[in-house]
């Protein structure tokens, strides 16, 4: 399915016509919040590709340039035509003003950050705000005349038309941005257009997700079976509820034990998903195929490949003995989706996930989240009562420990950190900071250094502790954890684990470093 294809489903449908905003994304998301179905989609699509959405309202989105430079994005007339209610938000509040007739000009007043708005008249979108409001702007063009049929409902210094309505025809638009949290009023703003505007029901509940996912999978699945991978991560471990619950057991489940998953987790993703829900469920102790394969191994890059291919081949195995399944269920966020056509990131470590598509299997693809992003996959995982463990995991990388493990693997050295990355889990969920941070984990690099421990001369391993906040793992800060806890991992570790007589803590940040060590 191409990026943007209508996925249509029975949700009130806003569109968001990207214009290159850096918070394009982010008003899909508060729309999202205002439990209105939203996608983003690029500003010169089609108007038949429009349509296909059934919209009930579009938002012009901001972006990066003037509307004068020569090759500025315009706003397509034809939406104009659709006979559903636009928001304009600024660059695309100027795109409706220059559409419409009105004018655009550089008033010389740019404002970028906090701003005082001074409303003059609420109308319908800023039925919420008092006379005096905060909100966050990032303009040097300004509307200075509105279109014919349009009311000005606010000014700010720079902006003489910060915000203007033609409520007849629904056309809106604000010249700040009411989707970033420095604009207080700006969900109320959201919510005016949505539910006043556009008519909207806030019907985008996790539980009518739910109902949504399992009609749109029967639809495409019918009587056949599938297959997934699953990870035990959150994204796997959803795909595969909601493939249960719409298929029962035409589902099977495979999950693929490279013996690199934190302590005990192997076996808790089996006892979940094949005792609690019961769902159909092959497990695969691949330990020794996988450390065999690593036997020698210290380059990064060549661990990746290694765990990477080694897993595709098991999975294929046990994939092949379940000869007459024609679906492979993939837990592609719809994140992915937007960014896969965007992304042109120089190469830093090559990704391996698990559930990543075998080449040339004949399968053909289910991706039940393909529209869902994550806070709203970990909100139906909680509504399917998937337990807290897996909702709130922190990500984990497809090679595991593995690449936690710096110079060659082995069994002890694999199980040294898993007993050191347990303490760290331990004690961090135990501070109630786990969903604070990004992740924390223990890194084992190959070294030894002398210690001494109850009179003796020890020859040990030091332990390394990673703890970032992050909101995307773009970048990343090393997080400030307080020094009694710090204390507490230390002493813990050595103490518990006798393979180890030192501990560091990882104090980089993402860039110049990266989160995993390799
Ligand atoms: P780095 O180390 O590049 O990691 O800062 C960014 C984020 O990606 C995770 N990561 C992976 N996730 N397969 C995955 O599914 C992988 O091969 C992989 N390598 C790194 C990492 O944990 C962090 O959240």
């Amino acid at each position: 399915m191409a990026q943007g294809t209508p996925q249509v489903n029975g949700f009130d449908t806003v569109l968001v016509l990207d214009y290159g905003a850096q918070y394009g994304q982010l008003i899909a998301r508060r729309v999202r919040e205002c439990r209105v179905y939203s996608e983003l989609i690029p500003h010169d699509a089609s108007i038949e590709r429009i349509k296909g959405f059934k919209p009930k309202g579009i938002i012009l989105s901001g972006g990066p340039m003037s509307v004068y430079v020569d090759d500025a994005p315009k706003v397509n007339p034809e939406i104009f035509a659709l006979g559903v209610p636009v928001l304009g938000i600024c660059y695309g509040a100027q795109g409706i003003a220059l559409e419409l007739g009105g004018t655009v000009a550089r008033t010389g007043l740019s404002e970028f950050g906090k701003t005082t708005l001074s409303v003059i008249k609420p109308g319908l979108i800023l039925e919420s705000m008092r006379p005096e409001e905060q909100c966050w702007m990032s303009h040097r063009d300004s509307i200075t005349e509105p279109p014919p049929g349009f009311e000005v409902l606010a000014a700010s210094s720079g902006a003489p038309v910060a915000a203007m309505e033609d409520r007849e025809r629904g056309f809106y638009a604000v010249q700040f941005h009411p989707e970033v949290v420095h604009t207080p009023k700006g969900m109320d703003v959201l919510r005016s257009f949505l539910y006043k505007a556009c008519g909207c029901a806030p019907s985008f509940t996790p539980a009518s997700i739910i109902e949504e996912a399992i009609k749109k999978i029967r639809e495409q699945v019918g009587d056949s079976k599938a297959i997934l991978g699953l990870s035990g991560g959150v994204d796997s471990s959803v795909a595969a509820l909601l493939m249960y619950r719409a298929i029962g057991d035409r589902l099977t489940c495979v999950f693929v034990d490279q013996g690199m998953m934190r302590m005990r987790e192997a076996d808790r993703v089996v006892e979940t998903f094949s005792g609690t829900f019961g769902i159909p469920l092959v497990s695969v102790d691949a330990s020794d195929r996988f450390l065999d394969k690593l036997k020698g191994v210290t380059e990064p890059e060549r661990k990746r490949k290694i765990i990477g291919e080694e897993f595709i081949r098991c999975f294929e195995e046990e994939a092949r003995k379940l000869i007459d399944a024609r679906f492979l269920v993939q837990g592609t966020l719809y994140s992915d989706v937007i960014e896969s056509g965007t992304r042109q990131a120089a190469k830093i470590k090559s990704h391996h996930n698990v559930g990543g598509l075998p080449e040339k299997m004949d399968f053909e693809l289910v991706e039940p989240l393909r529209w869902l992003f994550k806070d709203e996959v970990r909100a139906v995982g909680e509504e399917l009562g998937l337990p807290e463990h897996i909702v709130w995991r922190q990500p984990f990388p497809g090679p595991g420990l593995a690449i936690r493990i710096i110079g060659e693997i082995d069994r002890e050295r694999v199980d040294v950190l898993q007993r050191a990355d347990a303490i760290v889990q331990e004690e961090i969920r135990k501070a109630g900071l786990y969903r604070e941070l990004w992740q924390c984990f223990a890194i084992l690099p190959v070294i030894r250094s002398v210690g001494v421990q109850g009179d003796e001369r020890t020859y040990g391993y030091p332990i390394a502790i990673r703890a970032v906040t992050s909101d995307d793992a773009m970048t990343a800060d090393w997080a400030h954890l307080p020094y009694d806890l710090l204390e507490t991992l230390s002493s813990r570790i050595i103490n518990e684990v006798p393979e180890v007589n030192r501990v560091v803590y990882d104090i980089s940040s993402k860039p110049p470093s990266t989160i995993e060590w390799e």
